[in-house]
């Protein structure tokens, strides 16, 4: 079974999770694509979806899905994204798209955050992959040094604008033991919008495709 077919098959069974007539969060990336395609197929069903980036919002809209602004919006019952790394605790890297700023806002407005990954995302301890930390594009050098401090090698994703025109910074070098510690210590930085740091809103239920099929496992 190839990365995508397992990335394939743990999207199409985060379908369960999405009730009739409802509005659901959709994120970025590769493995939600496939999730975007299978809500293409109960589109009559639902009600409409909250994005979480241009990318994603013009797939829906090209399968017709109406798109929702979240401040219409008092709750979304599931959020379904993918994730860049994720640990036994359900603590997530995020924002190898870019996308994580709003990827973090919609997260926050479910009820429910269904991860969907294929089984090279689970790891032991969070970090292999470059920690995203989105700035404000004329605080990204002094943010840079205050990453170094904390023992990261910051480096800067050069030629990426977001969806809300700042810029990325990509730490290298990172072991993250304890994500909610230092999720909050570089939120506290002057000039960090956010950083990819799910760990504080960590994943309610991980789907992993893996070559035995999809495991599910429910955050404790
Ligand atoms: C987007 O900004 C990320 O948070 C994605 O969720 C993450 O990069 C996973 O992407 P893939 O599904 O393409 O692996």
């Amino acid at each position: 079974m190839t990365q995508d077919e397992m990335k394939k098959a743990a999207a199409w069974a985060a379908l369960e999770y999405v009730s009739p007539n409802s509005i659901v969060g959709v994120g970025t990336g590769s493995t939600v694509n496939h999730f975007i395609d299978a809500l293409g197929t109960i589109k009559h069903q639902l009600k409409g979806a909250v994005s979480s980036s241009d990318a994603s919002s013009a797939r829906l809209s090209e399968l017709g899905i109406p798109l929702f602004d979240l401040n219409e919006l008092e709750h979304i019952d599931v959020y379904v994204d993918g994730a860049d790394e994720i640990d036994a605790s359900m603590a997530m890297i995020k924002g190898g798209g870019a996308a994580l700023t709003r990827e973090k806002i919609v997260a926050a407005v479910a009820k429910q955050f269904i991860c969907i990954v294929d089984n090279t995302k689970l790891v032991s301890t969070l970090g292999q992959f470059p920690l995203p930390v989105e700035v404000i594009p004329m605080a990204r050098e002094y943010v840079a040094r205050q990453l170094t401090l904390l023992g990261g090698e910051p480096r800067y994703r050069e030629g990426v604008v977001t969806d809300n025109g700042n810029h990325i910074i990509d730490v290298h070098g990172l072991v993250i033991t304890e994500p909610k510690e230092l999720e909050q210590r570089i939120n506290a930085i002057v000039g960090v919008v956010t950083n990819g740091l799910f760990a504080e809103r960590a994943a309610d239920i991980l789907l992993m495709g893996t070559p035995q099929g999809v495991s599910r496992q429910q955050h404790v």
